[in-house]
């Protein structure tokens, strides 16, 4: 039984799952549910070409977010067949850096897809790995899920260095597997089990 409620993005937002998010914090950042307020910051970096390069969700206007995350986001986590995104910030929690997407499937599936992004001038300062632990503790241990896995282009070099530095194993490398502007690309999936993160 829910026996606390908050609106977060006008849904409502179950006071257990908000317990588990308030710890989604560490030394240097804390990550927290996205926000209508966030929509100039993400604007600023989702829509510059090096950021987008390798992403589905290409934003051309300011419209493009405030649609993203009024329709595409659930303002609670571990619904089924829906993307939750945290905006991940510095300390400061008016501090947007970048956004983590944790896409969730049927309840039996027990899987977790996850992406991320940060502004480029905050990239290479280990936030990203960062932010990762602490999703990845929400999912495994909060949320107890059984497998975490990404979808990488092969050309994406940061983000496999992400995958890898996180202990994901390479588990497959699909060929022209995805029709990605406007010509087949490659897809490598990454994944991660329960059991392994314990060990981690
Ligand atoms: C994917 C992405 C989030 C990775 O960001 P990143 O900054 O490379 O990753 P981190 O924040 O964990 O930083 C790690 C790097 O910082 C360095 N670093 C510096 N200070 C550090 C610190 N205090 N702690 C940890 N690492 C540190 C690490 O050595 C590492 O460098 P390396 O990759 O050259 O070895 C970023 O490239 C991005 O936003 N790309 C665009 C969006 C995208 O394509 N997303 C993936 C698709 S879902």
């Amino acid at each position: 039984m829910v026996k606390q409620d908050k609106i977060i993005n006008g849904r409502q937002h179950t006071g257990n799952c908000k317990l588990f998010l308030e710890n989604l914090k560490s030394k240097r950042i804390i990550l927290r549910p996205l926000l209508m307020k966030d929509t100039r910051d993400i604007f600023s970096y989702r829509s510059q070409a090096d950021i987008y390069q390798f992403q589905s969700w290409q934003p051309k206007t300011i419209v493009d977010v405030e649609n993203f995350i009024e329709s595409q986001i659930v303002g609670e986590p571990n619904l089924p067949n829906t993307w939750f995104q945290l905006a991940i910030c510095k300390f400061d929690p008016d501090e947007l850096i970048g956004d983590c997407g944790l896409h969730f499937f049927e309840k039996e599936s027990s899987q977790v897809e996850i992406g991320i992004t940060l502004k480029q001038e905050e990239q290479g300062l280990g936030y990203a790995t960062e932010a990762l632990k602490l999703v990845f503790n929400f999912v495994f241990r909060d949320l107890k899920k059984h497998r975490i896995f990404g979808s990488v282009d092969p050309n994406n070099r940061a983000s496999i260095r992400l995958m890898e530095r996180m202990r994901m194993r390479k588990e497959a490398h699909f060929i022209e597997s995805i029709w990605f502007n406007n010509r087949w690309s490659d897809d490598i999936l990454y994944a991660i089990l329960d059991r392994e993160w314990k060990t981690t």
